[in-house]
């Protein structure tokens, strides 16, 4: 099958490369740029293990082509660290909830807690538990989930107010 050149920023660096139009674009994450944080659970966008970041929406990246994030600005679980590649306050605030167990749903949980908090940085526990409605976590029961939410919601408010 002839390739396709698609171009995109992916976690901050210019990315070009040669994909098959029926390439996935979990599969081109994964395989390709060896970005192997967003997960393959279902491949039939009920788990939501391979959400990430495109365009600022929360996308599960296994119901696109690669070809259809052409120009696209994608951040995946690997971009959620600090500059200095230090676990960011979403991710420090998982470990610290203990808002996981076997971590399969992790990198896709944090990152749709990246665009929820984005979307509300005060969100109530309802809100909370309907904006990560389409992420599945087999281990937790969610409880701790919920709680690591709310604590990264109050430190990155926290941080917001000591930088006005
Ligand atoms: S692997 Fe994409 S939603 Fe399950
Ligand atoms: S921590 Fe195991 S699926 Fe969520």
């Amino acid at each position: 099958m002839s390739k396709v050149q698609v171009k995109m920023t992916v976690n901050g660096a210019e990315v070009e490369e040669l994909v098959e139009p029926r390439t996935l674009l979990i599969h081109f994450l994964r395989e390709q740029l060896n970005l192997t944080g967003p997960h393959i659970g279902c491949e039939t966008s009920h788990c939501g293990a391979c959400s990430i970041d495109i365009d600022g929406a929360s996308v599960k990246s296994c119901t696109m082509f690669t070809v259809q994030a052409n120009g696209a600005e994608i951040t995946t679980i690997e971009g959620m660290t600090d500059a200095d590649g230090s676990l960011g306050v979403i991710q420090e605030s998982f470990m610290e909830a203990h808002g996981l167990q076997c971590g399969f749903c992790t990198p896709g949980m944090i990152t749709r807690t990246h665009r929820l908090l984005q979307e509300n940085p005060n969100p109530s526990e309802a809100e909370i538990r309907n904006g990560i409605a389409g992420n599945l976590c087999r281990c937790t029961g969610y409880q701790n989930i919920v709680k690591a939410i709310q604590l990264a919601a109050s430190r990155l408010n926290g941080q917001r107010e000591a930088a006005e």
